[in-house]
């Protein structure tokens, strides 16, 4: 359906409530529901799957050193919401089972292994059945990271896609008490918002694609139907859960949780003044300063010129002063082509870019008080030595493979294994507890992916040309490398790597500096382009203990 554009305004999630307290500390209930929600005002209510029946689900506010308990009560109905693939792992996942199968990633928190939300770990509703690698009812979340912009969102093996498109996701805010001390607008002034991309039925229902386009290679007959997609690309953008929304704001500083929870789509973002009678855009907006990205606040705030970048799963922290727009109307802006970096056309009429994602009306009343400076140091963030790298890995992104079906797989690979091995091979990454690894992403594939490790933050270190560097014949020299923009530095769980390209990044596992927690066990890392995570763009790592 045609949906008149900015008539919601862009709701603020709610926030979790405590049910009562675990071993003295706040213990949460939170239950997956199906719910109706309106996404629109023209649209007839959608039934979406909602953390605590909201979608986004509510933010949990956390306390740098304050840990925490959560139960993901699963009460979802016992069919799925939409048509499951099931020849998707379907030699490790039991398709058979009533029930759906949910489990929960804390995206970006430094967890227990029992905790992390594996996605074996799956359980249907009431945990009436469990997957291999399910372990615990309630996960145990110590908070003891640097202060950042974290999200949950379901996690189960070779549903992911489905779960999460249904709405399952949501905030947490770590927060400290330093950064209190800084001065970042806060309260009303501090806005999270989640940019996801939806399809729509006239009914209003979701829709999500179960056939492969002809020009994603769909004409071969032999796919299974429904079949799994290889990129998803709606065509409606919906931020916190409202379908082209506006957002009101007084002529002052706000500081902005930004989450790029679609499931493929990247986001390149700016603000541009606005006529929303001619629909056209004029000049520039305020500009992002970035204070933080995906594991805590950067050790300065960058004034970002151009676009910001977001790819699947990545967060900024940004600060937008907007005293110089009062009255004025502003367009959130975004260039990103569906398909980033290679790949298809964009001119694939199944393939929809979406250049306007929200509006903000700037109110002219208030007083546009001066915007408070931003310290010019935020935190300490201590580089990660290089000269105490234990090891060095090289891992290749690959588009080469196909399934069973002829379906075009995104597959992981190691040095030795360059092609890529699937999610169910033995695991390969096994960095002993207290390491210090360089990661060297190695993307062979026609188009960027967005490569995510659980538990650790990694810095990075720079990128280079694929043929400029091959670990069985080159040292890797980092002076030859080209340095990450001042928005990569920092710690950070999600790095896009462009085709052609080879991306290092230096991870220690374990505690350091003061920062982080020792855990060891089996943890994932892939892409979080959710459609290439579920047809095996997912391996696990094992972090063993130092005496092993
Ligand atoms: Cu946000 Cu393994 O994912
Ligand atoms: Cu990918």
């Amino acid at each position: 359906p045609e949906l008149e554009k900015w008539v919601d305004e862009v709701p603020r999630p709610g926030v979790a409530e405590p049910s009562g307290t675990k071993d003295g500390h706040p213990h949460y209930e939170i239950e997956m529901r199906e719910v109706e929600q309106k996404v629109h005002r023209d649209l007839p209510a959608t039934t979406v799957w909602g953390y605590d029946g909201q979608f986004p689900g509510p933010t949990i506010e956390a306390e740098q050193g304050e840990p925490i308990y959560v139960r993901w009560a699963n009460d979802l109905p016992d069919e799925h919401l939409l048509p499951e693939d099931t020849t998707i792992h379907d030699d490790i996942i039991p398709y058979d089972t009533p029930g759906v199968r949910t489990v929960t990633h804390l995206h970006g928190g430094n967890v227990e292994s029992e905790s992390d939300g594996h996605a074996q770990a799956w359980y249907t509703r009431d945990f009436q059945e469990t997957g291999p690698e399910f372990e615990k009812k309630d996960y145990y979340y110590v908070n003891d990271q640097p202060p950042a912009t974290l999200w949950y969102h379901d996690h189960s093996l070779g549903i992911t896609r489905l779960n999460v498109y249904a709405g399952l996701a949501g905030f947490y805010l770590l927060r400290s008490e330093h950064e209190r001390s800084l001065g970042l607008p806060e309260g009303e002034y501090e806005i999270p918002l989640v940019f996801q991309d939806r399809s729509f039925e006239a009914d209003g229902s979701l829709f999500y694609p179960t056939e492969i386009s002809d020009e994603q290679g769909g004409s071969d007959e032999s796919h299974p139907d429904p079949s799994i997609v290889p990129q998803f690309y709606g065509d409606t953008p919906v931020v916190n859960g409202k379908a082209w929304p506006r957002l009101s704001v007084e002529p002052r500083s706000y500081r902005f949780r930004l989450l790029n929870g679609s499931n493929s789509r990247y986001y390149t973002l700016k603000f541009h003044q606005y006529d929303e009678s001619s629909g056209e855009t004029g000049g520039d907006g305020p500009s992002f300063v970035q204070i933080g990205n995906d594991g805590g606040l950067l050790s300065a705030p960058v004034e970002i010129d151009d676009r910001l970048e977001l790819g699947a799963g990545q967060r900024a922290d940004v600060v937008v002063d907007f005293s110089e727009y009062a009255g004025e109307t502003l367009l959130l802006h975004n260039d990103a082509p569906a398909q980033y970096r290679g790949g298809m056309s964009s001119s694939d009429d199944d393939i929809v870019s979406l250049p306007e994602i929200m509006l903000v009306d700037v109110s002219d009343d208030g007083d546009s008080a001066d915007a408070p400076e931003l310290p010019d140091e935020l935190t300490r963030v201590p580089d990660i030595p290089v000269d105490s790298v234990d090891n060095e890995r090289y891992l290749t992104l690959n588009g080469g493979a196909t399934d069973d079906y002829g379906r075009q797989l995104f597959l992981l690979g190691t040095e030795a294994e360059r092609d890529g091995l699937k999610i169910d091979a033995p695991v390969t990454e096994e960095p002993a507890l207290g390491d210090t690894e360089i990661w060297s992403f190695a993307n062979r594939s026609a188009m960027s992916h967005p490569m995510h490790l659980h538990l650790v933050h990694f810095q990075m270190l720079g990128r280079q040309s694929i043929g400029d560097y091959d670990p069985d014949e080159d040292d890797l020299d980092l002076d030859a490398l080209k340095a990450p923009e001042p928005y990569e530095r920092g710690w950070n769980d999600v790095i896009t790597v462009d085709p052609g390209e080879v991306v290092h990044v230096i991870v220690h596992f374990g505690e350091h500096d003061g920062l982080f927690n020792d855990q060891t066990g089996t943890y994932m890392w892939h892409c979080h382009m959710i459609e290439h995570e579920d047809h095996d763009m997912m391996r696990p790592f094992t972090v063993l203990p130092t005496d092993n």
